[in-house]
């Protein structure tokens, strides 16, 4: 079977390795790609959001199954480009991939359907957000409607710095279009869980749960990334909080998507936050998150390419879908600078690439792997427990080596000490 899978980050490289455990898949095309997931796929120089390059490459080349991994490819409509171009595909279409779209929508569906997020209001005109903030509790998060590549949630402690958020979205338009709205909501405090899940639209199996380190440095200190590192399970994430969760959550949120005329079909993800009055939505992705999903795949046990077309075909209650017992930590290694301005093009030597997933690298003319982004890798350990995979995870992030190298020193410690 020959596959196509969009992106080009540590999240893609994961899906590729893993898709790749089933023998049927004879031939992987990442497009984009990188330089280190040139070892497990044929990389095209197609960007993620160049849709029309897309469905031509996977019509002229046979391409047999598509997996859609990014937002904005899944937002912008790559999906229902591809089915309609006769290529089946796993992810949301547009109509679906809406619920990370746009946090104007996600708010409403949860409104509307009970489903427990933080309390909220929504806002169109500048003067309006401003008189509303001036009021409001405090600290207050600000959240700009669509994509900001992880960066439009600004939490302001004070008034002031309520106030420069909304001018920074909605006026400076720092985001661009994705500030024309503004969602502005209550501060929750609690452990964060990510959870991934399968759905078809009608049943929902959700995966391993995770935590995620969204801060540059230790003791989460310094600016936000898009993740440092991960682990799963999340201790956090008892088993009575997922029942819990998949009744007040999981099952009404794909319901009020069918409802709607919306079914997902994808990789839906939680973000959750367990407040002292139980588990709440942050935030839901249409996608497999990052670096989340360089921990989940490790511990799938059943066959992820099974998965993801029992999901298009709505036969995902019939499906096998199973995670191990373990537990995995992935320890992201970025150029010093991250998330701010940083230098690329150093040479990057792994010892041993067994649990390397490659994010921010590129081929050079003579084939040496260099650095190309701010998170260039994620060194991945699967173990019995945690504390073995986070030793082990360490034990191979020494295996790495590029000048001007950083990584946390503390991904797993607040999971341990839950
Ligand atoms: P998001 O991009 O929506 O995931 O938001 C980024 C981060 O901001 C989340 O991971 C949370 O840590 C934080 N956050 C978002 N919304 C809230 C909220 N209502 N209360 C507290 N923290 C929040
Ligand atoms: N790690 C958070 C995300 O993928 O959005």
């Amino acid at each position: 079977m020959k596959i196509m899978v969009i992106g080009g980050g540590g999240r893609e490289h994961a899906i590729i390795r893993t898709l790749k455990k089933n023998p049927k898949v004879t031939e992987v095309y990442a497009l984009p790609g990188n330089g280190g997931i040139a070892a497990d796929a044929v990389c095209v120089d197609i960007g993620a959001k160049d849709i029309e390059a897309q469905v031509r490459f996977a019509v002229d080349n046979g391409v047999e199954f598509a997996v859609v991994a990014p937002d904005d490819p899944l937002v912008l409509g790559a999906v229902d480009a591809l089915e309609a171009a006769g290529i089946p595909c796993f992810g949301p279409d547009k109509k679906a991939a809406i619920i990370e779209g746009s946090k104007v929508f996600s708010k409403g569906l949860m409104n509307k359907y009970n489903i427990p997020t933080a309390a909220s209001a929504v806002f169109s005109s500048v003067v309006s957000a401003m008189e509303y903030v001036k009021t409001a509790p405090l600290p207050l998060v600000v959240k700009a409607d669509g994509l900001a590549l992880g960066k439009g949630v600004i939490i302001a402690q004070t008034r002031q710095e309520a106030l420069a958020a909304v001018e920074t979205i909605m006026l400076d338009k720092k985001f661009g279009a994705s500030g024309d709205q503004v969602v502005i909501e209550e501060f929750l405090t609690g452990p964060e869980v990510s959870v991934l899940s399968f759905t078809d639209g009608k049943t929902v199996i959700p995966m391993v749960s995770s935590m995620d380190h969204k801060r540059a440095h230790d003791n989460d200190e310094g600016l936000n990334t898009g993740g440092m590192g991960a682990v799963a399970p999340n201790p956090y994430y008892t088993d009575e909080i997922a029942a819990r969760c998949m009744e007040e959550i999981f099952k009404p949120t794909v319901a009020a998507m069918a409802k709607e005329g919306r079914p997902f079909r994808g990789c839906l993800y939680f973000g959750l936050m367990l407040t002292p009055n139980g588990p709440k939505v942050i935030e839901y992705n249409c996608r497999f998150g990052d670096p989340e999903t360089q921990v989940v795949l490790p511990l799938m046990e059943s066959d992820l390419l099974t998965a993801m077309i029992a999901c298009r075909e709505g036969t995902l209650d019939r499906a096998d879908v199973r995670f191990s017992k373990g537990a995995a930590c992935c320890v992201v290694v970025a150029s010093e600078g991250y998330p701010e301005s940083y230098e690329k093009g150093y040479e990057i030597t792994i010892d041993d690439d067994a649990g390397v997933f490659v994010a921010g690298a590129k081929k050079s003319d003579d084939g040496r792997l260099l650095t190309n982004g701010g998170r260039v890798l994620g060194v991945t350990a699967t173990a019995d427990d945690l504390p073995a995979a986070v030793r082990r995870a360490y034990e191979n992030v020494e295996k790495v080596h590029f000048a001007n190298a950083f990584f946390r020193r503390d991904i797993g410690k607040r999971a341990l000490e839950a």
